[in-house]
């Protein structure tokens, strides 16, 4: 039997046979490309080569992609685990043709595949063609369909509709009719009974798609139209995981080597075997695929957040941890402790996570701690919810109680359902959705940007001529409109550009585009794969004339220290703190910058200062830039260039050199260190489990923030009389300042003796109660701790009323002996209902109250009205 690991290789190595060039996975995050969020297909990494926009450099590329299907027009997650063969992350093993082969040869290859190389009995294949769309113009593909019966018998290949055989990445983008392979892995006698062909695309678990072929000729345009593409574009996607099965001989793709040692690891953590309960495998496929997921997220670089792509990898894991916690009776974090099963099946092949295992157990343990106790609370709000609706004799939860859970403490739905359930109540599931869809138009209205189609102006590519100039000369190739938060703006495309589009961390230039008598700003250059796209808030009087595009320079350049300095930060903090430190993020403005890195505890203030020194020690080196613009990437490892985990890199990099700093980036950079000045580290933090956070300024802000300091330390020096040592000045204050306050201490301690035995002295008895009051200027604080002290000494039935005015404010208080609250009296009530005479409010207990108020005219009715209802009453 061939292990998952042998069918991934001979898959690369049969198309390496055919002259196809082998390409490592892309990372599954995406950066640079605000259309996706993860790659959903293999195609996503060519999308800018099946565009046009950016020259071919192989004709036929082969590769297995890590995918995430979570999000967007490809979404899988509700099924994912519930059935065997469908996974948030998975694998897709592809073959591309740029302009080269078409339809014919992606055909008799995948049929030589399968067949010929992995040996499926062809008896059990089928295959699917495009029946055509009227609407869209479209004819069947007969075309693929002559191909499939050089090897199957006509029955066999089927006709589909424009859902299952029409493919496309996204609302837009590359798209074309697809062919799909079916397979049907059901025991023989089954498929005597029922032919295969009655249950292709019909979700039967042992007939399905394992590989699509897709014939990409048309771009789809955001006006809903198709538009061919410049070159015919063969893009195929085959599921590992699936393949995986059928060659192994399983029927579900948990029972392939990808997933079973995870599976058996669950079993063994968790004292639950497979197999044996219906709801208990669902659980455990669920927490074998997501754990994948979060891993592989975590290597390249998406943490689990509150936002965007951040936020879809919490939900996963969320899921996880809920299934566990349900099916699986998992009180505490236990997905961390499934990652050694992980990096056994698939660490080999993707060593990252081998490298990164520490960072990728601390985050999961943290975010499984956090969430577990999410959960408890949601538990606890739920159960008083239920109390409440018994009390009323209700049976079923509002909806907008169920999505305040939901949606504030992120409590899955079914679990409200099923403690529900226990306590015989249900929940409003259509006020449920329609709470659901307000937060979902919140959520669209916020986020929208709509986007027109490019003009297109002029055919071509665009240069970054921003290493070497400032400015140059340009012409639109295209533009746009979009619309952002309402706003309208427009982008633009130039044929050459020294704009440095957003990546890599490092913000976009702006600046302008001038022309005769005409000048645009540029608000911001953002990246599009790998256009940079200038963003203006209206469009140049003349778009076909011709430009100087020009950048703030100043910006460009406070931005290029910032950015070496990071570098330099990088090298720093690794010598002093170890190789384990990886980048995990970077942001370079023209203001500061922002380093994130794996460490696993507090820098402390000797490392920062370390690193510190440093740094500076290489800007005053005036270490000058050493650039190399292509250099292959084994070349610039062996450089000892250091590259990020998960990053996606070309077949040759920029490597960026200062000193012993070598790093690939495509970032702009400062001639020389000396130009930074200095740098100055301005805070440390923790921003999630293993990862830490440096906050740092260089040149002028480096001035300022010194600037500042000094100027502090002037202003304490002048307000300690110009004390020549500032520590000795500072510590005699604070001591003198402790003696003043034991003193006053004593003082009104002394003082409150006193008036204590001057207001028991003058109580007056009715009906065999002590009265007592007090009306003046004093500290609230000091006549409360008096009551107490009334309290401790006085015998019998007492009441004590104070009014105190401190500061034209006034405080008003009852003490009530222990006896008459036994009798039914309040202090509380009593302070309460005075409190209006002094414009206050407060309460407390039934012995004592307390309330403060705006008017101290009013004290004297206020403890008069006290002192009438209690002799009215008593
Ligand atoms: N891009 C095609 C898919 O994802 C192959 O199915």
């Amino acid at each position: 039997m061939l292990t998952a690991k042998e069918i991934r290789e001979s898959f690369k190595a049969f198309f390496a046979s055919k002259d196809h060039f082998i390409v490592p996975s892309a990372p599954m995050v995406v950066k640079g490309d605000p259309t996706l969020m993860f790659t959903n297909a293999g195609m996503n990494q060519f999308k800018d080569i099946i565009l046009g926009n950016v020259p071919i450099t192989h004709p036929r590329v082969a590769d297995s992609q890590k995918c995430l299907r979570v999000s967007g027009k490809h979404n899988d997650l509700e099924e994912v685990g519930h059935d065997t063969y469908h996974h948030t992350m998975f694998e897709m093993l592809g073959n591309w043709s740029f302009g080269d082969y078409f339809k014919k040869e992606a055909i008799g290859w995948a049929w030589e595949y399968l067949v010929e190389v992995l040996k499926i009995d062809p008896e059990r294949l089928y295959a699917t063609v495009f029946e055509g769309s009227k609407a869209d113009g479209l004819e069947r593909d007969n075309e693929a369909a002559s191909y499939w019966e050089q090897f199957l018998p006509k029955e066999r290949i089927l006709n589909g509709n424009k859902k299952d055989n029409f493919w496309e990445m996204g609302e837009t983008g590359p798209c074309g009719p697809c062919s799909e392979i079916h397979i049907d892995i059901r025991p023989e006698e089954e498929r005597k009974r029922i032919p295969g062909g009655e249950l292709i695309n019909r979700d039967h678990p042992q007939v399905i798609e394992i590989w699509n072929l897709v014939f990409m000729q048309f771009n789809h345009k955001a006006d809903g139209s198709l538009e061919p593409l410049p070159n015919h574009v063969i893009d195929t996607g085959m599921g590992f995981e699936r393949l995986c099965m059928a060659i192994q001989g399983k029927t579900s793709n948990y029972d392939t080597d990808v997933f079973q040692p995870i599976i058996q690891a669950i079993a063994k953590l968790t004292g639950f075997t497979y197999g044996s309960d219906a709801q208990k495998d669902v659980a455990m496929r669920v927490i074998a695929d997501h754990i994948r997921t979060i891993a592989f997220s975590i290597t390249d670089g998406q943490l689990p957040s509150n936002a965007k792509a951040g936020y879809v990898i919490r939900r996963i894991l969320r899921r996880a941890v809920r299934y566990g916690y349900t099916f699986l009776d998992q009180r505490e974090a236990f997905l961390y402790k499934l990652l050694p099963a992980l990096i056994f099946t698939m660490g080999e092949a993707y060593p990252e996570l081998i490298a990164q295992k520490t960072l990728i157990e601390k985050v999961m343990k943290e975010e499984e701690d956090s969430f577990l106790r999410t959960l408890e609370n949601g538990i606890r709000l739920l159960d008083r919810k239920i109390e409440e609706a018994k009390v009323k004799g209700e049976t079923v939860l509002s909806g907008a109680d169920a999505f305040a859970l939901y949606d504030t403490f992120g409590f899955p739905l079914d679990l409200t359902e099923l403690i529900l359930r226990e306590n015989g109540m249900t929940e409003d599931v259509k006020g449920f959705d329609a709470e659901m869809q307000k937060q979902k138009q919140r959520a669209r209205n916020a986020a929208a940007i709509e986007t027109g189609d490019w003009i297109i102006l002029k055919e071509g590519e665009s240069q970054f001529v921003g290493y070497d100039l400032f400015e140059c000369d340009a012409v639109i190739l295209r533009y746009r409109k979009i619309k952002q938060k309402n706003k309208e703006l427009y982008q633009i495309v130039l044929d050459r550009t020294p704009f440095y589009a957003e990546m890599g961390g490092q913000v976009g230039d702006s600046g302008w585009l001038i022309s005769d008598g005409d000048r645009v700003e540029i608000i911001d250059t953002k990246r599009e794969n790998n256009l940079a796209v200038h963003l203006v808030t209206h469009l140049p009087k003349e778009v076909t004339a011709e430009f100087t595009a020009k950048i703030d320079i100043e910006k460009r350049i406070q931005c290029e220290c910032n950015h070496t300095a990071t570098h330099l930060l990088h090298e720093a903090l690794r010598q002093v703190l170890g190789n384990h430190v990886e980048q995990k993020g970077s942001f370079v403005s023209p203001t500061s910058l922002r380093f994130d890195f794996s460490h696993f505890q507090k820098v402390t203030d000797e490392e920062i200062r370390e690193v510190e020194r440093l740094v500076n020690k290489q800007i005053r080196a005036d270490l000058p830039l050493e650039e190399q613009r292509a250099v292959p990437i084994a070349e610039a490892k062996k450089m000892g260039a250091m590259a990020l985990f998960g990053e996606k890199y070309g077949e040759e990099v920029r490597v960026v050199k200062y000193g012993s700093s070598v790093e690939l980036c495509g970032g702009t950079h400062i001639p020389s260190t000396g130009r930074i000045g200095s740098l100055r580290i301005i805070g440390e933090s923790s921003i999630a489990a293993g990862v830490r956070r440096i906050e740092a300024v260089t040149a002028e802000r480096a001035e300022d923030f010194i600037n500042a300091q000094l100027d502090t330390m002037r202003e304490i020096r002048s307000l300690l009389h110009n004390s020549p040592n500032v520590i000795q000045g500072l510590k005699k204050y604070i001591e003198e300042n402790a003696e003043l306050k034991k003193g006053i201490e004593a003082f009104i301690r002394e003082k409150v003796a006193l008036l204590k035995a001057e207001i028991i002295q003058r109580a007056e008895e009715y009906k065999g109660v002590k009265i007592m009051t007090f009306h003046g200027e004093s500290m609230p604080d000091a006549i409360k701790d008096l009551a107490f002290q009334i309290q401790q000494q006085v015998q019998g039935h007492f009441i004590f009323v104070g009014g105190v005015i401190d500061e034209g404010k006034c405080s008003l208080m009852v003490m009530l002996s222990e006896d008459l609250v036994a009798e039914g009296w309040s202090a509380n009530k009593l302070v309460k209902e005075a409190a209006r005479h002094i414009q206050g409010g407060g309460g407390g207990q039934a012995h004592f109250a307390m309330a403060g108020g705006k008017n101290p005219d009013g004290l004297g009715i206020a403890i008069r009205s006290i002192l009438d209802v209690f002799k009215q009453g008593i």
